[in-house]
């Protein structure tokens, strides 16, 4: 996102002057009491990563390692989220300081607090034109693009089963009418250097949704219409992508689009999947929070929008700060924008379809729905479903748990692996055991459900499960 743009919304709010400011908080605070008055009719969540995960989502923030030892950001995090993006520590300068010794202490300070809590992992970013270490912004040709590619694949092999999507490549198209890519050291190694980077990727972690990401993008335009003919290529030519992601970083400057919900339809069309990857809206009161709300909805009405993340957690953790972008202010209060955001995931159809696996691995058996094993949901305790998609090697399941008549506090979901597989990655459930006989448990913020209620969470292994069957019990 241009710095210039972002200044200008900046100055042009600082002029609006603090009369105007306090009319806004007063309405402000009128249409947000209107909001917390409205029950919505679907099952509600009390948090954004419960109720998101009741649609078969996630709702998911940017993290700093410097910041898990501040207990504030952390009761936040972690009851508010389910899915985290490391903010830096994943980035090339972070994990290759000098060529091909890698470092991963700060980013795996960030997965294994997130795999402690129940989180899945987002992987930002494999390849990019900003944030490369001094030692490959100096270089260029086939040894770059091999040093690339080198990085591409120790990283997402390091990684391998813990990340639920990597953005693999990062901003590699121009902004402004052109409608072509951005030049860089790395796009003068060759116009199929994205390509080689997918390629590389998907070798490396096959389990990996792989995603391009990039700002500008939101509505349709030059760039999105750049990045879309690029995505079509693709999938014609099998070069694995499964996914978009739409950073969403918008002010007065550069507004959430009209045709947002068209332009991310647009891109599922050609069959990939969309997220929102890095939202933050400048502003305040009313006007940030039916913004929030606008780019909730549009995710919701999707299918195939399987997430949304903030790009931070309060206005003080943001990249522009004084922008007061985020959904929590400085002390870590909820703001306007938070209810106006979990107000429109509790509005949200509850059932949506499970997501689908990397399509470089596509399922070799069509997905499979069990019926419950356990009481049905007229009666006592719970019942437990899988949806299963597999390939030679591995699989994704995704479990849904519906609560029986009483409802619960927490679920516990049992179930036998085949000889050979593994559980590698799980995400919105805490496993026990990794193979053979495995148990979930709930997380914090999906183990109370009303009556007939459901929620959803998913867990990656190797090998096979066929014919998996999962028991629920209330615990
Ligand atoms: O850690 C150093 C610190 O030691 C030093 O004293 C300080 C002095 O400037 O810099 C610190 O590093 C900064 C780093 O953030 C951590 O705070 C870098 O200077 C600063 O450039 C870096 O900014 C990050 C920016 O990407 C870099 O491009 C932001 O935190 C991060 O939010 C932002 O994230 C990007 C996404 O990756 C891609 N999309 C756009 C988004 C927003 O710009």
């Amino acid at each position: 996102m241009s710095v210039n743009s972002i200044r200008r919304g900046r100055q042009a709010a600082v002029r609006s002057g603090p009369r105007l400011a306090l009319v806004l908080t007063a309405v402000g605070a009128l249409v947000v009491g209107t909001m917390i008055a409205f029950t919505p009719s679907a099952s509600a969540g009390t948090t954004l990563g419960a109720s998101a995960a009741e649609r078969g989502r996630y709702f998911g923030t940017a993290v700093a390692a410097n910041k898990l030892s501040d207990s504030v950001y952390t009761t936040i995090l972690n009851r508010e989220f389910n899915s985290v993006t490391a903010e830096n520590e994943m980035k090339w300068d972070a994990t290759e300081p000098s060529q091909n010794q890698f470092n991963y202490a700060n980013a795996d300070r960030i997965v294994n607090s997130a795999r402690a809590n129940g989180q899945q992992v987002r992987g930002h970013a494999l390849a990019w034109h900003s944030q490369q270490p001094g030692w490959a912004q100096n270089m260029s040709g086939t040894a770059l693009r091999n040093a690339m590619l080198n990085h591409v694949t120790q990283v997402a092999t390091y990684y391998r089963g813990k990340i639920s999507a990597w953005d693999v490549v990062n901003e590699a198209f121009a902004d402004g009418g052109g409608g072509g890519r951005r030049d860089s050291n790395l796009q003068r190694t060759g116009n199929d250097w994205i390509e080689a980077a997918f390629r590389a990727a998907r070798a490396a972690d096959p389990g990996a949704k792989l995603c391009y990401n990039d700002y500008n993008t939101d509505g349709q335009n030059a760039k999105s219409n750049a990045v879309y003919a690029m995505v079509q290529d693709f999938r014609a030519r099998g070069v694995p992508i499964d996914c978009v992601g739409f950073q969403s970083h918008f002010n007065a400057q550069s507004p959430v689009p009209n045709d947002y919900q068209a332009n991310l339809q647009r891109f599922v069309n050609l069959g990939v999947e969309v997220q929102i990857t890095e939202l933050d809206i400048e502003g305040s009161g009313t006007t940030q929070a039916n913004n929030y709300a606008r780019v909730v909805s549009a995710c919701l009405a999707i299918s195939r929008c399987t997430g949304i993340t903030v790009w931070g957690i309060r206005d003080t953790d943001s990249w522009r700060a004084s922008g007061t972008p985020l959904l929590f202010d400085g002390s870590g209060n909820k703001k306007a924008a938070y209810t106006s955001t979990l107000n429109a995931l509790n509005s949200g159809n509850p059932t949506q379809p499970p997501t689908t696996p990397p399509t470089g691995q596509p399922p070799t058996t069509p997905p499979t729905t069990r019926p419950p094993t356990t009481p049905p949901p007229g009666g006592a305790g719970c019942s437990a479903t899988v949806s299963l998609n597999s390939w030679t090697g591995g699989f994704v399941a995704t479990i849904r748990v519906t609560a029986g008549s009483s409802g619960t506090t927490g679920w516990a979901v049992s179930l036998t692996l085949p000889s050979g597989a593994a559980v590698t990655n799980t995400w919105n459930a805490t496993a026990s055991g990794s193979s053979g006989s495995v148990q979930f448990r709930n997380v914090s913020y999906n183990g109370r459900l009303n009556a007939g209620q459901s929620t959803e969470f998913g867990f990656q292994g190797t090998g096979s499960a066929t014919g998996i069957t999962p028991t629920c019990t209330v615990s």
